[in-house]
Parts: structure tokens; C-alpha cells; sequence
């Protein structure tokens, strides 16, 4: 069985995770994040390349070089989610399929948050569960990818 390659893409302010707003958000930070998604990958066989950004367009230009390099991806798109045409667009152009990813559940919050202009381009969506929404994001992919025809 051959590795799986997943990117694992967070935006912006998701840099402060440990910090920010942990009522919400937990107590746990990004790095800690990304090292239990890469431990999890290795019980899993998926390689994890996993990436922060605080800009749209470096979302869109890690999405489209993804193409050839990666088998599928776990965006957590954080405000980008509500408002990104583009994002949205690059999703749409690779094809590769993609795991929505939140650690809130943006569904039982502000109105503002409720819609998601990047969910029509994913395959599914997991939210809600802090930190172990990204780890739960990559065994449902790695499932979907391993059924996969
Ligand atoms: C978030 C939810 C978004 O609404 C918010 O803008 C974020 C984080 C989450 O992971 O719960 O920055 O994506």
C-alpha cells in the first residue's frame, strides 16, 4: 500500500492557537496540531505536509501547486471559509479532494459564520471538535482516498 499525501492548509490567525480565544478554541496550539497530524499519518501511511497562512492568495497558490505533489487536502480556511470566492475557485480548478476542517462549530455560532463559500468544493466537512477535528479530517480523507476507484 503506497503512502498517501495529504496538505493540511490553516488560515489566518490560526497562528495564535494556544491563546486565542481558548474558550473557543482550546487550549492547544497549531504546532502541537500539525505534530499529532503527522504522528497520526505515519499510523496511517499518509505522509502530512502541513502549512499556516495569514493570506488568501497564499491559500490559492499552496492549493494549485498541490496538483501532481499531494492526493488530497484538509483546509481550514478560518474567516476565509465565509467570504472566499477564490479559495473557493482554486478548490474547484485542482480537483483534489478536500476535507473542510474547523475547530468550532461555525454552524451553531454568529450568523456571519454560518455560511461557508469553500464547503461546495469539498467532500465533507469536520467541525467542532477543537484540535481532534483535524485529526478525524485525516482518517475520514485517508478513507475516502483509500476507497477511492
Ligand atoms: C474557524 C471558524 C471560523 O469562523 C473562524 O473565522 C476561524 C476559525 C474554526 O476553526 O473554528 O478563524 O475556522
Amino acid at each position: 500500500m503506497a503512502p498517501l499525501r495529504v496538505l493540511v492548509l490553516s488560515g489566518p490567525n490560526l497562528q495564535l492557537l494556544g491563546t486565542r480565544e481558548p474558550e473557543i478554541y482550546g487550549t492547544e496550539t497549531l504546532d502541537e496540531i500539525h505534530a499529532r497530524l503527522v504522528a497520526r499519518g505515519e499510523e496511517l501511511r499518509v505522509t502530512v505536509d502541513a502549512r499556516q497562512t495569514n493570506h488568501e492568495g497564499g491559500l490559492c497558490d499552496w492549493i494549485a501547486e498541490a496538483r501532481g505533489t499531494f492526493d488530497g487536502l484538509l483546509l481550514n480556511a478560518a474567516a476565509y471559509t465565509h467570504t472566499s470566492l477564490a479559495i473557493f475557485d482554486a478548490l474547484k480548478a485542482v480537483g483534489l479532494p478536500c476535507v473542510e476542517v474547523h475547530l468550532s462549530n461555525p454552524e451553531a455560532r454568529e450568523a456571519y459564520r454560518q455560511a461557508s463559500r469553500v464547503a461546495p468544493a469539498c467532500i465533507g466537512k469536520v467541525a467542532g471538535f477543537g484540535g481532534e477535528s483535524y485529526l478525524l479530517a485525516l482518517e475520514a480523507l485517508a478513507h475516502y482516498l483509500r476507497r477511492a476507484p
